[in-house]
């Protein structure tokens, strides 16, 4: 990770003042840099971690952060990583360029080390990011999902980047169309029980996870516990609880009734199973593989998904 974090520093760079200030900004406060893990960790297991590793691990971190950096923009959101955001500090017209920027950053460098095939496992994954994202909105507007609808954003939305990752690593160190395939499909497992886990997050109170709690409702955002109370609950709270949502969306009081009543109807726990049995069938997945200290590491890596704080 040390190496790895000189090679995405160098993958920033500009000449540019202002955007050297807030690349420097973004580095000081790095996430959790578990994509990168995911790649390098894959890569072992499947061969051996090589300058395409790198590439890729500096890649996706890059579009990464440049989705993040939108995102924030998209969801009014002015904390991220325990911080203020970027459109919190340096406003949306800045925000925006800046996403772009990294972007293009990421197009540049795999041009440049010829890394045809990352560039098109990413690309495909980043234009189906923007269409997870895109289908939410819609459905924000309309509150009307189903579970099937949900599962189909959030693997849209956030998986398949992961199983980006994991492809990418597996790709980067074997150059095998059979294990690269295996390992987009475990990412996958892995992205869809990350995203259950974000969006329990939203349930908490505030102040322990770098970013705000509570916003999914605000945005009208109709997550795994909140959309399976409303599939048990009587008929007639159901509308109540929508219009309250419809109506009172910005009213802190009431997104705390609408969290009262997710968990009173056990969204929060039909959640939580539904996130073990996808770490389950990622363990699964990597039980198939030789067992070495890139099989443990990744275990605990996906353990680690389900279990962190933040
Ligand atoms: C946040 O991802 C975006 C989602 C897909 C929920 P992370 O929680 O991995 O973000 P950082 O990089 O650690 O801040
Ligand atoms: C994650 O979406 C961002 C992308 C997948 C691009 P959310 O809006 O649910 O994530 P947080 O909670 O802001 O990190
Ligand atoms: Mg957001
Ligand atoms: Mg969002």
């Amino acid at each position: 990770m040390q190496q790895f974090e000189k090679h995405f520093r160098e993958s920033m760079k500009s000449n540019i003042p202002l955007l050297n200030i807030i690349t420097n900004y973004l580095l000081r406060r790095k996430g959790k840099q578990m994509r990168p893990m995911f790649v390098f960790l894959t890569a072992g297991l499947c061969g051996e971690i090589t300058p395409s590793s790198y590439n890729a691990a500096s890649l996706i971190e890059l579009l990464h952060t440049a989705s993040l950096i939108h995102d924030d923009v998209v969801d009014e959101s002015y904390e991220r990583r325990g911080f203020f955001s970027i459109n919190a500090l340096w406003k949306s017209k800045v925000s925006v360029l800046l996403g772009d920027y990294l972007l293009a950053k990421g197009l540049l460098l795999s041009v440049k080390e010829k890394e045809y095939e990352l560039l098109r496992l990413v690309s495909d994954a980043v234009r189906e990011m923007s269409e997870g994202e895109l289908m939410q909105i819609q459905k924000s507007r309309k509150l009307n999902i189903t579970k099937d609808e949900y599962f189909d954003i959030i693997k849209k939305k956030t998986a398949t980047l992961i199983a980006a990752c994991t492809a990418c690593g597996a790709w980067s160190a074997s150059r095998d169309n059979t294990l690269t395939e295996k390992f987009r499909f475990f990412g996958e497992k892995v992205g869809m029980a990350f995203q259950i886990k974000d969006d329990l997050f939203d349930y908490q109170k505030q102040g322990f996870i770098g970013k705000p709690t509570g916003n999914d409702i605000k945005e009208k955002k109709f997550t795994l516990p909140l959309i399976h109370a409303l599939e048990v609950c009587p008929e007639k709270k159901r509308k109540h609880i929508i219009r309250t949502i419809r109506k009172h969306n910005n009213n802190a009081g009431k997104v705390q009734e609408i969290i009262g009543f997710a968990r009173t109807y056990e969204g929060l726990e039909y959640s939580e199973d539904k996130m073990f049995s996808y770490r389950d069938e990622a363990l699964a997945i990597l039980e198939e593989m030789p067992d070495n200290q890139h099989r443990k590491s990744l275990q605990d890596l996906v353990n680690y998904v389900v279990e962190r704080k933040k």
